[in-house]
């Protein structure tokens, strides 16, 4: 499945089948994002436990002029419920990319194709939740304008004691 938004970004599904190439610039992208994420091995390790986890858990890429630009990780709870409960686990856009709307149109995209999966099972979205560091503004604004997210908790980091996070919330 391909969607193409605009002249040069596609938002696709990625899995297994994909080839090497987007294994290694998803798992570079992650590095660069993620400070817990810098390890390679285990960020291959994680990206290929979460690709076994299909469909529960669902890639989707970026490709900006043909390059991988981003990434973005969804994942259902509680079973594949009639009333579906997701939540948009993380989404990170190359350094070099970031600006020109490509987390904003990997947002919308994946969530437009995962709805339209969901509904053709005879299901619905019920809730989307995402957590973002309370610090992280420009991923806040992105959530809301994309998906009409809004702030409901503002938790301590589960990764780090030091550090707030806020917990966002769509609800149907
Ligand atoms: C958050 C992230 C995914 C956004 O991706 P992106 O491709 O840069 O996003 P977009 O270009 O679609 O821009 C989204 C919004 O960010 C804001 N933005 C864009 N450039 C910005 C900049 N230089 N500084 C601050 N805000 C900016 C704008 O509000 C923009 O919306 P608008 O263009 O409709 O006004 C990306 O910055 C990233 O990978 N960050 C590191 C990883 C991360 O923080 N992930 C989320 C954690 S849960």
């Amino acid at each position: 499945m391909v969607m193409k938004n605009d002249a040069s970004i596609y938002v696709e599904s990625f899995w297994k089948g994909h080839k090497t190439g987007d294994f290694e610039a998803v798992v570079a992208i992650a590095q660069e994002s993620f400070s817990g994420m810098k390890n390679k091995i285990n960020a291959t390790r994680w990206l290929c436990a979460n690709l076994a986890a299909r469909p529960r858990m669902q890639y989707y890429i970026a490709k900006y002029n043909g390059i991988v630009a981003g990434y973005i990780l969804w994942v259902e709870h509680g079973g594949f419920r009639p009333e579906a409960y997701l939540e948009l686990e993380q989404i990170a856009v190359k350094e070099s990319f970031r600006g020109k709307g490509v987390g904003s149109i990997l947002i919308k995209s994946s969530f437009q194709n995962i709805k339209k999966d969901i509904e053709e099972s005879d299901r619905k979205i019920k809730t989307v939740k995402i957590t973002t560091g309370k610090d992280n503004v420009r991923a806040q604004v992105l959530y809301e304008k994309t998906l009409g997210a809004k702030i409901e908790n503002i938790v301590k980091s589960p990764y780090r004691n030091e550090d707030i996070e806020v917990e966002m919330f769509v609800r149907y």
